[in-house]
């Protein structure tokens, strides 16, 4: 493709992750304008030289010096702003999740597809060093055949309540990224989910349909089934845990620690907490994805990592969302017809 010419909407926790990366890539990339409103990011952006900014995403996307979008902006807004994008033939790189509506990412399937742009959904994980290396040891028979997979996917604090109130619950917002994660480790699809849940920390978010810690379990298609455990606040850190138990053996990554030094003596066994949060724990992977998709438009690779990833995890939130309210074991198909 021609010279990538970037315009980034939303520069908050995530999209100034993707815009330091872009420029320490030195990969002569120009990001000719960002979409924010707040004082304190237009200086923070100054510093990269960049000072096209745009107060509204659909000015931005029509900017014919822009030919491709990297969407950090709430996941309520995906929806528009991967529509208007992909109808000016935009490539597009997205922020999980496509929608807060399957309908909707149904619908953005078709129309990515349609318009042959390179789209990306920001999986990030699947580009994490030590889970890269857990599904290589799966994918070379090291463990035989996976029957077990446990997530332990925890956060030491929840995003602030407007956040929570449009990020369209924990098993969208949160257990995502661990129902992408075990779907890739696997390399096999869902076929029922169970969840339980309940609010420990902060019962204002129940009256958004919400809750804080939650337990789902995966049964995929081959006999493997997950268990994913999430909560929004512990008071250790950002805990990462993945773990597969296979025929032949057991894979895993523990979690990341500040130092890897530790200290024994009489009082026990000492080490260093976990990382603080996504920002530290996973500040490679989120290298690796954007060099992947820039790798991706230059050499004019199919992602393998798109609106169909978007659309599967999205059935998974749902149908995880359905076994909580009704309190059984949901089916896929009862969520989407494949
Ligand atoms: N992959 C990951 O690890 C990860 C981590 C955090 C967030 N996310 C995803 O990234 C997205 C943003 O999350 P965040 O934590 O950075 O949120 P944030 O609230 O920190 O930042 C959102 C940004 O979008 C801007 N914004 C608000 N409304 C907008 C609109 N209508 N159009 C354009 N921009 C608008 C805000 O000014 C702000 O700069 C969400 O979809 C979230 O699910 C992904």
């Amino acid at each position: 493709m021609d010279k990538i010419k970037l315009g980034v909407i939303g520069a908050g926790r995530i999209g100034k992750i993707h815009i330091e990366n872009i420029y320490s890539l030195n990969e002569n990339i120009e990001i000719n304008g960002v979409v924010t409103n707040n004082e304190e990011t237009i200086n923070w952006l100054e510093k990269y030289g960049i000072t096209q900014i745009y107060k509204n995403a659909n000015d931005l996307i029509k900017n014919d010096r822009i030919n491709t979008i990297i969407i950090c902006s709430p996941s309520s807004f995906h929806y528009d702003q991967i529509k208007l994008a992909a109808s000016l033939k935009k490539n597009i790189f997205c922020e999980k999740p496509m929608d807060l509506d399957l309908n909707n990412v149904i619908k953005l399937d078709q129309i990515i597809k349609k318009s042959k742009i390179k789209f990306m959904l920001g999986f990030n994980r699947r580009f994490d060093p030590n889970f890269k290396k857990v599904k290589k040891n799966i994918v070379e028979g090291k463990i035989g055949f996976p029957k077990i997979i446990k997530i332990t996917s925890r956060d030491p604090n929840p995003p602030n309540l407007s956040y929570l109130k449009n990020s369209g619950g924990i098993f969208l917002d949160m257990s995502i990224h661990d129902f992408d994660i075990a779907r890739y480790l696997i390399d096999e699809e869902v076929v029922s989910v169970f969840s339980s849940g309940y609010t420990f920390y902060d019962n204002k978010i129940n009256e958004f349909n919400d809750i804080d810690t939650a337990i789902t379990t995966l049964n995929f298609k081959n006999g493997t089934m997950a268990v994913i455990d999430n909560c929004r606040k512990v008071s250790y850190g950002y805990d990462q845990r993945v773990e597969v138990l296979g025929s032949k053996g057991l894979t895993g990554c523990n979690n990341k620690l500040h130092n890897d030094s530790y200290l024994f003596n009489s009082n026990g066994s000492h080490f260093e907490l976990p990382m603080d949060f996504f920002i530290d724990r996973y500040s490679e992977s989120y290298v690796n994805e954007i060099k992947y998709f820039i790798k991706c438009l230059k050499n004019n690779m199919n992602i393998e990592l798109n609106s169909r990833d978007g659309i599967l995890s999205t059935a998974i939130a749902f149908a995880a969302k359905k076994s909580l309210k009704e309190k059984r074991l949901v089916e896929i198909r009862e969520i989407i017809n494949l």
